[in-house]
């Protein structure tokens, strides 16, 4: 059997912007494994553990070095980064998050991606207040003082923009996970539910729908529908035990668990309660998926199950050479947890079941590895994830068979990495 595949140049490192090259080559791969293990050490003695190394014969930094904390300096790439051709404009724009240097299910605060319509707003916690308003028995205003005196909870959730993956709806385009799977965080939230928030202002018989505002100046606004208000949205004020950054909405935003990243209002400042959909402009034109007969896809809340392998990948790969090999990457669903992700190596023609660990959350990333001895062949790598409803992750052909191409949200179709023999992979489609 020939597999061909459609991709681009091998990137230089951290560049996902480099030109189509729409290359489509054949050849059979062949299947890795079956070797015996082979060591991943190196013989002793070597002077890098014999001799005494510099930082073993000063002494370190006072404790008082660094007041608020921040990573090695040889960690200093582990950043969030832009597309250029994305960020025309630096303040209604897009950065993502580096899947491919993180590992474990949580996405370090520094590093969750941003996505603003009007930049990140800087709200002053002691002037800003909540107000519920709309179909309430009693209209209310919040302090942040206020919303401190509920009961409050902690929850870790992924936020994945329904944008994520849109720009490869029409083939391979981005060459690496950071910039295909990058609009996506996981976090643990503390917050207050919002039915609580609710039930002090009193939603009449006919409130179905919450509109969220927030205190940006794009005052970015969603409809929602009251169940969901009612089961599990969160009005957050922490994330990852600390206060919301400012680019995450700080002082205050809106949780809403497994739907679209669009309503997870940022720095929220006011709740109407209404009695029907305000269908306004990030729910009508933006946020729809238009259908080759012309309709679209509307209220598409929940966020499908979807998976990458994040290593090796564009930006991360396999400098060891041939012998044990470790994949590694994230999945989750808006609909519960992913108890199981499948791995292939052949690009598809063989599966084999990867090994989940950490914790398994519902509407959190999980985590995956498949360890494997690679004979040094070519690879096509893909994952695809089964979530706990028994949804499996679609290929991308099946998508567009559904959808067309006219989309540029809700794209989880199962990702692709060509790894030549020098172990550099890159981004394409096999078809
Ligand atoms: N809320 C406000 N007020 N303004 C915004 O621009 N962007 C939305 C949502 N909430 C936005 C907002 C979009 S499209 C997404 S994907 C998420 O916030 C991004 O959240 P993040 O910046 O924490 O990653
Ligand atoms: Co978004």
């Amino acid at each position: 059997m020939t597999t061909s595949y459609k991709g681009h140049k091998p990137p230089r490192r951290g560049d996902g912007q480099l030109p189509s090259r729409r290359a489509v080559l054949g050849g059979a791969l062949g299947l890795a494994g079956g070797a015996a293990a082979s060591t991943v050490a190196r013989a002793a003695p070597e002077p890098a553990i014999t001799d005494i190394p510099p930082w073993m014969r000063y002494l370190g930094d006072p404790v008082d070095a660094a007041p608020y904390g921040m990573p090695s300096e040889h960690e200093a790439h582990v950043v969030r980064r832009t597309v250029s051709w994305l960020t025309a404009d630096n303040v209604s724009s897009i950065n993502f998050t580096p899947l491919h240097d993180l590992d474990g299910i949580i996405t370090p605060n520094g590093v969750c991606f941003e996505r603003h319509h009007s930049g990140a707003a800087h709200v002053d916690p002691a002037q800003h207040r909540l107000m519920i308003n709309g179909l309430v028995d009693t209209p209310l205003v919040f302090t942040m003082e206020d919303i401190l005196r509920f009961p409050r909870e902690n929850h870790v959730y992924f936020l994945e923009c329904a944008a994520n993956t849109g720009m490869e709806w029409r083939g391979a385009q981005l060459n690496g996970c950071q910039y295909t799977h990058g609009m996506i965080h996981n976090v643990m939230y503390t917050g207050v539910p919002l039915r609580l928030i609710l039930e002090q202002a009193g939603v009449k018989t006919n409130g179905k729908w919450i509109m969220p505002e927030g205190a940006d100046a794009a005052a970015m606004t969603r409809s929602i529908p009251i169940e969901k208000a009612l089961d599990d949205c969160l009005v957050a004020f922490k994330m990852n035990g600390e206060a919301l950054r400012v680019e995450q909405g700080y002082p205050l935003r809106l949780v809403v668990p497994g739907w679209e990243g669009n309503m997870w209002v940022k720095w929220l400042r006011r709740i109407e309660v209404g009695d029907e959909p305000w269908h306004h402009r990030e729910e009508t034109s933006k946020y729809t998926d238009l259908l080759e007969n012309g309709k679209a896809r509307r209220f598409t809340w929940e966020m499908d199950a979807k998976s990458v392998i994040t290593n090796p990948s564009p930006q991360a790969p396999i400098t060891h050479g041939p012998g044990h090999t470790v994949i590694t990457g994230v999945a989750w669903s808006g609909r519960g947890t992913v108890p199981r992700v499948d791995v292939t190596i052949d690009g598809g023609k063989n599966w084999q079941e990867a090994r989940m660990s950490g914790p398994s959350m519902d509407k959190s990333m999980h985590r995956f590895y498949f360890e494997f001895e690679w004979d040094g062949a070519p690879l096509l790598l893909q994952s695809r994830a089964h979530d706990s409803t028994g949804y499996v992750q679609p290929t991308k052909q099946q998508l567009r068979d559904w959808r067309g191409v006219n989309s540029i949200y809700h794209n989880n179709g199962i990702q692709t990495w060509y790894v030549d023999e020098d172990g550099v992979a890159e981004n394409v489609e096999i078809s």
